[in-house]
């Protein structure tokens, strides 16, 4: 008699356990909110001042400030202040800006980390997204982090999916960021 109370919890417990473990690893969890973005980067390549939106500030020895180095641009780091808009034309209104930096660190092959924020400043939205990660740039689709946010987007986060819709050379290139958030405040 005096085992009851024990074995009840004891079959609660187990209850609340596999109640709570299906619950977490086996339903698919859908974002709160989904947002499709393409920012424009021009590269300063010595020529271009007026138009770069975008330029080396760190280079490794065998490298320069005008020209990606050798390596697959192993530890060129580069600076960006690159327009958002919401289609693939680089000609539409901006939304917002880009603004960060990335680096590359693979000498074997091109791979980047990125981190950067989106500035945004239209009637539509105010605030900003903050994301970090690596960047495997030949993988059609690279996911990184939604760290953070504010404004429209407060305590924010989630996940980027990052595709590179257009590349120019070395001037220029367009990045697809398809951002999923699972945690919403506003
Ligand atoms: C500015 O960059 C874009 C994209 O590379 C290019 O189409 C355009 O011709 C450039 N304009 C100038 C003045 O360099
Ligand atoms: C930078 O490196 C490139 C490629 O090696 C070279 O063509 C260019 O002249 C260099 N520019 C400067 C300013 O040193
Ligand atoms: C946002 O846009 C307004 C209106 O164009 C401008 O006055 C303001 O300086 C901008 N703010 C930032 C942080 O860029």
């Amino acid at each position: 008699m005096g085992d009851a109370p024990k074995h009840i919890s004891a079959i609660f417990l187990l209850v609340l356990v596999s109640g709570l473990v299906p619950s977490s690893h086996g339903h698919k969890i859908r974002p709160c909110k989904e947002m499709v973005f393409y920012f424009h980067d021009i590269l300063y390549n010595g020529k271009n001042f007026d138009n770069a939106t975008s330029a080396i500030v760190g280079a490794p020895a065998w490298g320069n400030r005008t020209h990606m180095a050798g390596f697959n641009n192993f530890g060129d780091m580069v600076v960006f202040d690159d327009p958002i808009t919401l289609d693939n034309n680089l000609h539409s209104p901006p939304v917002g800006r880009a603004q960060g930096f990335y680096f590359y660190d693979m000498k074997n092959t091109f791979s980047a980390w990125l981190g950067f924020s989106f500035v945004f400043n239209c009637t539509e939205l105010k605030g900003t997204l903050n994301f970090a990660g690596a960047d495997p740039i030949l993988v059609k689709t690279r996911d990184v982090s939604v760290i953070g946010g504010t404004g429209d987007f407060f305590m924010a986060r989630g996940i980027a999916t990052i595709s590179t819709d257009a590349f120019e050379g070395d001037v220029y290139f367009r990045l697809r960021v398809h951002v999923k958030l699972y945690e919403c405040w506003k």
